[in-house]
Order: C-alpha cells, then sequence, then structure tokens
C-alpha cells in the first residue's frame, strides 16, 4: 500500500487530526461531493433525487467506533428515525439501511458484541416491518468474525440482512463461499482499512485478481451479490458473468458511493440493471471522508485544490 494511502488511513483514526481538518471551513466544500448533509432531511432530499433517476439507495447515518453505550443508543435511535423519515417514500427494497457494528458498541470493553446485537435489533425489525433490509458494513479485519457472527444471529428471524465482504482479506473467498446460499445477500468490496499482510493482500492487482475471483463464487452460488465497486474493471466482469450464467436483473445489483461515478451510476440503472448508492449523512463524516481520499490520488487532489483555491 502507498505511504500516502497508510498515512491518510492512519489519521482517520487519530482524534486530533480530526479537530483539524473538521474544524476546516472549506472542508466542507469537499465534504458535500461524498456526504449527502448533515441532518436527515437533506439525507432524504437526496434518497429522492437518486429516486428520480432510477437508482436505489443504502443510507448510511455516519458515525463508528463509539466508546459507550449511550453513544451506542444515540446510534439505534437514529436508525429508527431514519426509517420513519423513509416510510412515507414508499422505496420498500429500494431504500435499505447500512449499519457500523462499531457505531452499536461492539468493541465496548465489557460484553461489546453482546450490546451491538441488542441495539442493532430493533433497526432490523423495524426494517422488516416496513418491506426492507438493513446490510452490516464490515470494519477492520479484528471485527470480522464477531460482525459475521451478529449477522448470523439477526438472519434467524431476518434473513434478508445483508452480509458485507472485503475481497482484500486471505479468508474472503472461503466466506464467500459460506456466504453463497439462497437468500444471502451479499456485497463484495475491495476493503477500505489498513490491513496487515498477515491477514490481506497488499497489492493492488492482487486485491483485484481477489475481488474478482470472489465476485465469481457470489454469482455462480445460489445468493444475491452485490458488487460494491467503482471500478470499470469489475463491473465489466460482473457483466459477463450475470450474462454467461443467465442471471436476471432481479438477482443482483451494483453497488456505488453516493457522489463516486454518478454518470455510471444513471448509465447502469438505464440499462436496465438496479443500482444502489449507499448514502452517507451525518455531521460525523471525519473517518469516512478520509477513508474516500485515501482510496484515489486524485480525491485528495481535488480535496487539496480546493484548500488552494480557498
Ligand atoms: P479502486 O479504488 O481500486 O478503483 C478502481 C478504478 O475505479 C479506478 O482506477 C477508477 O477507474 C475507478 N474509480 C474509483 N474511484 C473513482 C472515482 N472517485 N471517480 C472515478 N473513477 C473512480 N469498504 C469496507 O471496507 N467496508 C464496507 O462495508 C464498504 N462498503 C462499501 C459500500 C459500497 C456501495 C462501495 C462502493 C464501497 C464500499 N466500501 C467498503 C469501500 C471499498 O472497500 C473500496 O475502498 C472502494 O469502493 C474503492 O474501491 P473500488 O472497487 O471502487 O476500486
Amino acid at each position: 500500500m502507498p505511504v500516502l494511502q497508510q498515512a491518510l488511513l492512519a489519521a482517520s483514526r487519530r482524534p486530533g487530526l480530526r479537530r483539524v481538518v473538521t474544524g476546516t471551513p472549506v472542508t466542507r466544500r469537499v465534504v458535500d461531493r461524498f456526504v449527502a448533509g448533515e441532518t436527515l432531511p437533506e439525507a432524504l432530499d437526496a434518497v429522492r433525487a437518486l429516486a428520480a433517476e432510477g437508482i436505489a439507495v443504502t443510507l448510511d447515518h455516519l458515525g463508528e467506533d463509539v466508546t459507550d453505550r449511550s453513544e451506542a443508543q444515540r446510534t439505534r435511535d437514529a436508525y429508527l428515525a431514519l426509517l420513519d423519515g423513509l416510510a412515507p417514500l414508499q422505496l420498500g427494497r429500494r431504500a435499505e439501511v447500512s449499519v457500523k457494528l462499531s457505531a452499536f458498541g461492539q468493541a465496548l470493553p465489557v460484553g461489546g458484541e453482546d450490546v451491538a446485537l441488542q441495539l442493532v435489533r430493533p433497526v432490523v425489525e423495524a426494517a422488516t416491518a416496513m418491506g426492507t433490509t438493513v446490510t452490516l458494513d464490515m470494519e477492520d479485519s479484528r471485527t470480522v468474525d464477531s460482525t459475521l457472527g451478529v449477522l448470523a444471529e439477526l438472519r434467524r428471524d431476518h434473513p434478508g440482512t445483508g452480509a458485507v465482504l472485503q475481497a482484500m482479506l486471505h479468508r474472503t473467498e472461503d466466506d464467500a463461499r459460506a456466504l453463497a446460499v439462497p437468500g444471502s445477500r451479499v456485497r463484495l468490496v475491495k476493503g477500505a482499512y489498513r490491513e496487515p499482510a498477515s491477514v490481506a493482500h497488499q497489492d493492488k492487482a492482487e486485491v483485484d485478481a481477489a475481488y474478482a475471483r470472489c465476485l465469481e463464487v457470489l454469482v455462480r452460488g445460489g445468493g444475491y451479490p452485490m458488487a460494491g465497486t467503482h471500478d470499470p474493471a469489475m463491473i465489466e466482469r460482473l457483466l459477463a458473468l450475470v450474462a454467461e450464467t443467465g442471471r436476471t436483473p432481479d438477482s443482483y445489483e451494483f453497488q456505488l458511493l453516493y457522489g463516486i461515478r454518478p454518470e455510471e451510476q444513471v448509465r447502469l440503472a438505464g440499462a436496465g440493471h438496479t443500482v444502489r448508492a449507499y448514502v452517507p449523512y451525518g455531521a460525523d463524516w471525519y473517518g469516512y471522508f478520509m477513508r474516500r481520499l485515501a482510496e484515489r490520488p486524485a480525491n485528495l487532489q481535488f480535496f487539496l485544490r480546493s484548500l488552494a483555491t480557498k
């Protein structure tokens, strides 16, 4: 992984830098490109605009790594308010939500996983009641077993609960095989966290090759694959695989992040594919934003240019 990328990912976890970056007024303009606003009404406006273009959404109330139970309860309440706000739009499964278990207390020192399960369950129940689903985002590699454990618990009563797998991790091909079963919704991404060589591919070409292999496992399997990527090569790979396997457009989807390759989102939706934009909103955008800067030199250049033209 390039040094700059490593530095940005390390910075995404540093509270001191968080204060500097979020305190810079100009940052806001750049953040707006990747984040659909700080409030629920702003996020709902973005959902309406995307729906008008034929694009489905998964909403992420920004936040991660909470340090006490009351913060985790606030995350639950924010998601319940989000689902209440989505209900009148009547988008059904075209508006789902994505959660990070670390925002529900997963990393709390005592019983974190139980706290997260207990607090996320009412969100999943509310989503099921309105005919939609929840996907559990995947965070750094130390959380994978715990997150897949919570997923298995939730899927007992709510089989539509979605999983995320990160192609960069050595374990993921096996996880993909285990999860490629009927009814199983799995988003495959490359992986946005800095990981050691003991658990993850370090070379981009190796990550890409692993992504293609895992995608094939998912598409040839019996579940519902969701390709979370902006990479034209991986998008082409999914198109080729669905043509080869005869999958119908209601049996897989493309997922892209809000604000990234929007013209491609519209193009794929116009061609009859299900396209879902991952729409983050909320005040706690720092970690999300720093991971986007780390992903792509062009994103960082855009940020630096806007600082220079302040
Ligand atoms: P990559 O970054 O390797 O880029 C490959 C190519 O894609 C580029 O060469 C370019 O052609 C094109 N491209 C990429 N970004 C572009 C841009 N901004 N503008 C124009 N072209 C661009 N991660 C995680 O660890 N856990 C999670 O739960 C999730 N969830 C998630 C949901 C969704 C819907 C998406 C799309 C992504 C995630 N991720 C994630 C992030 C993911 O792991 C990964 O970091 C990013 O998607 C970047 O990887 P890409 O596959 O897009 O390709």
